[in-house]
């Protein structure tokens, strides 16, 4: 039985501060954020996703149109989304990030079962297929309005929907929003069929919709890019937004995963390289925050391998 709440390599332990001093060390974390990179691409060309391909794509579609469509020029940046983030120095807030998004993410999905002879499309299905059964179970019945928070290029967003509209036979309504006007106009160009009703620039703690108008609030792989104080401005935006019975559902990096756990130390310093709030995600305590803002208690899973989801309902 795993009893370790979290990695070593993260928080206040010793490895954590030696790993923090060599990132911190401005020629090394250059090193790690070049072999942190080549880790994901490999990943991704190895299991025959076009990286290269995709990006070249995407950049000769009218990305830059819905770029100047989605923006909101009132929205403005917090400091920690300003830091650099998966070896991007300007972070989320590039057309590069936006670009080789769709292929980080399927190398994403591909890492979760690196040991076994998936194809790209299999370890993506598989890796939503596990959030939405969690959902399926613990989420409630009748989902008729759906927010996707830190929606990104969307992928996570027309997987979720289309979960929801195949299960029920009446329309579902969902809106994507992100906080990288690039990764929208991303988005917005994935979303060929125009399934989702809205792709929204905004801060996900200051959305600006209505109170009470969704049924479902997903936070798909966004609290590990967050310090904790962000993620609590979150939920407590997200226990604004839901209707009574309605319920918060977060996937994201499981610290108590063995296998996150047991990283090797190359990857676990490639990993922190290019995380910068790694620390505070790994001892935040996400189910007593929700709690205390008000959602009933939390029921938490270990949906794959390296994440778990956690679904809160609001009371009734
Ligand atoms: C790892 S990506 C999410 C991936 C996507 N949900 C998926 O499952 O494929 C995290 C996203 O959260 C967005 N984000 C980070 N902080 C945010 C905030 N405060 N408000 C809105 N979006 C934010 C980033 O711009 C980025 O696109």
């Amino acid at each position: 039985m795993n009893k370790k709440l979290k990695p070593d390599w993260a928080g206040e332990d010793m490895l954590s501060q030696f790993v923090n001093l060599l990132i911190q060390t401005k020629p090394i974390y250059k090193v790690m954020k070049h072999q942190a990179r080549q880790v994901i691409i490999k990943t991704a060309e190895k299991n025959g996703v076009p990286w290269r391909k995709n990006y070249e794509k995407l950049a000769a579609s009218p990305v830059q149109h819905h770029f100047d469509a989605v923006t909101n020029p009132q929205v403005t940046y917090p400091d920690y989304y300003k830091v650099p983030f998966h070896a991007y120095s300007e972070g989320n807030l590039c057309w590069k990030a936006a670009l080789e998004a769709p292929s980080a993410t399927y190398s994403m999905a591909l890492r979760v079962w690196k040991n076994e002879p998936l194809t790209w499309q299999a370890a993506h299905d598989r890796l939503r297929g596990s959030f939405h059964n969690v959902l399926g179970l613990y989420a409630p019945q009748k989902v008729e309005d759906i927010l996707d928070v830190g929606c990104s290029v969307g992928i996570s967003t027309l997987a979720l929907h289309r979960y929801y509209q195949n299960k029920q036979n009446h329309p579902v309504r969902t809106v994507g929003l992100d906080l990288s006007p690039y990764m929208l106009a991303v988005a917005k160009i994935l979303d060929i069929n125009n399934e989702i009703s809205q792709w929204l620039h905004a801060q996900a703690e200051n959305t600006g919709l209505a109170d009470k108008s969704f049924d479902l609030v997903t936070l798909q792989f966004l609290t590990h890019e967050l310090p904790s104080e962000a993620s609590k401005a979150i939920f407590r935006e997200t226990y604004r937004l839901l209707r009574p019975g309605g319920a918060i559902a977060i996937v994201d990096n499981n610290p108590k995963s063995a296998v996150i756990q047991n990283l090797p130390p190359v990857l676990f310093t490639l990993m922190k390289s290019t995380e910068p709030w790694s620390d505070e995600y790994y001892t935040f305590n996400i189910e007593a925050v929700l709690e205390d803002i008000g959602f009933e208690a939390a029921l938490t899973v270990e949906s794959d391998p390296r994440h778990r989801t956690i679904v809160a309902k609001k009371p009734l």
